[in-house]
C-alpha cells in the first residue's frame, strides 16, 4: 500500500521502539461545537483530490477485517441485480463496484463530486462492458430526470454530505417506481477505539480533538428513521466485526489517511501530522505488546430502501 502523501509515508517509515506502556484510556469527550470532520468541504476535497487515501482504506479493510468480510457480497445480493437494469452509483469514488456490476450486465452511471475520483473510476472502467458512464455532480442535486434508474447504490458516502435528507430524497426521486436503493454506511460508534486513541494523542500535544464520523457521527446505521421518512419503506442490516492488526504499521498508515486531521484549527502547514504519527504509533505498539494485537471494533451495514 504505497502513497505519495508525506504523512502516510511517514506513518509507514517512522519507528518509535519505546515499549513503555502508557495506559491513558480516557473516556473521550469530543467537542460538539463544530460539524464533524467527515462533512467539512475542505476535508472532503483533501481526502478525495485523488484516489490514494481511499485505496489504502479499502485495502486495509480487505486485509485486516474480521466479521465483516461478507459486506460486498451482501450489498450486491441486496441490490437484486439482473442484466439490463440501470443503476446509479452515488459517490462512486474510484469505481470499486463497477467491474462487479458490469459482470452482472448492469448499466451503471457513476456520480461523484470529485474529478480526481472520477479520473480513477474512468481508468478502472475503461475495459468494462457495459462501460460505466461517469458524471461529476453533487449527490444533493443530481442532474437526472425523475424515475430514471432501476437501482441506486450509495456506499460510504452520506457521512460526507451536509444535507443527507436532501441526498436521500434525490435518490428516491431518480428511482423508478418499484426500484430500490442500497445505502451503506458505518455503525454509529464504529472504530471508537481508534477515535479515542487519536483524541488522547491530540490532547497530549495540546490540540483539541474534534468529532469524527463514526463516534455518533454524521449519517450512520443509526439513521433508519431518517431513511424510512424519505422512502416508502426501508430495512436495516448490520455487521459487527473488527480491524485486527498484529503490527503497528498498517494501523498507523490507515489512521494517517483520515482521522489524523480530526483536530480543531488544523495548522495550515499540516505539522500536526508529523507530530501525531509517532505518538499514535507508540500507543498502538504498546497495545500490541500488552494485548498481542491491536483490535479496533467496527460495525458497518446497509439500508435497503424502496421507492
Ligand atoms: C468513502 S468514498 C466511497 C466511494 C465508493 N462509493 C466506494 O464504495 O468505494 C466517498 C466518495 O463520496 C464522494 N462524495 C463526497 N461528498 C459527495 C457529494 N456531496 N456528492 C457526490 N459525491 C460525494 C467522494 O468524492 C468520494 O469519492
Amino acid at each position: 500500500m504505497r502513497s505519495d502523501d508525506p504523512a502516510i509515508q511517514q506513518a509507514s517509515s517512522l519507528r518509535d521502539t519505546s515499549s513503555r506502556e502508557r495506559q491513558r484510556w480516557h473516556v473521550t469527550v469530543f467537542m460538539r461545537r463544530s460539524e464533524p470532520l467527515s462533512v467539512q468541504r475542505a476535508y472532503v476535497a483533501d481526502q478525495y483530490s485523488d484516489a490514494d487515501k481511499l485505496r489504502i482504506r479499502i485495502e486495509t479493510h480487505r486485509l485486516y477485517s474480521q466479521g465483516t468480510e461478507s459486506l460486498t457480497g451482501d450489498i450486491l445480493d441486496a441490490l437484486a441485480l439482473a442484466p439490463g437494469l440501470s443503476l446509479l452509483d452515488v459517490g462512486c469514488g474510484s469505481g470499486k463496484w463497477h467491474a462487479r456490476l458490469a459482470a452482472r450486465g448492469v448499466v451503471t452511471v457513476g456520480l461523484d463530486l470529485m474529478p480526481g475520483m472520477l479520473q480513477a473510476a474512468r481508468g478502472a472502467g475503461a475495459g468494462l462492458e457495459p462501460r460505466p458512464q461517469l458524471i461529476c455532480a453533487d449527490a444533493q442535486a443530481m442532474p437526472f430526470q425523475a424515475a430514471t434508474f432501476d437501482r441506486v447504490l450509495c456506499s460510504g458516502v452520506l457521512y460526507h454530505v451536509a444535507d443527507c435528507r436532501r441526498a436521500l430524497a434525490e435518490m428516491r426521486r431518480v428511482l423508478r417506481p418499484g426500484g430500490l436503493a442500497v445505502i451503506s454506511t458505518n455503525g454509529a460508534d464504529t472504530m471508537a477505539r481508534l477515535n479515542e486513541l487519536h483524541a488522547d494523542a491530540a490532547r497530549a500535544l495540546g490540540y483539541t480533538p474534534m468529532r469524527i464520523s463514526g463516534e455518533r457521527g454524521h449519517f450512520s446505521m443509526g439513521d433508519l428513521a431518517l431513511v424510512q421518512s424519505v422512502f416508502s419503506s426501508a430495512e436495516r442490516y448490520l455487521l459487527e466485526g473488527a480491524l485486527v492488526f498484529a503490527e503497528a504499521d498498517p494501523a498507523v498508515q490507515f489512521y494517517a489517511t483520515n482521522r489524523i486531521d480530526g483536530i480543531e484549527n488544523r495548522p495550515p502547514d499540516k505539522r500536526h501530522r508529523a507530530e501525531l504519527v509517532p505518538l499514535v504509533r507508540k500507543r498502538i505498539e504498546a497495545i500490541i505488546e500488552r494485548e498481542g494485537e491491536f483490535r479496533v471494533p467496527k460495525s458497518v451495514g446497509w439500508f435497503v430502501a424502496h421507492a
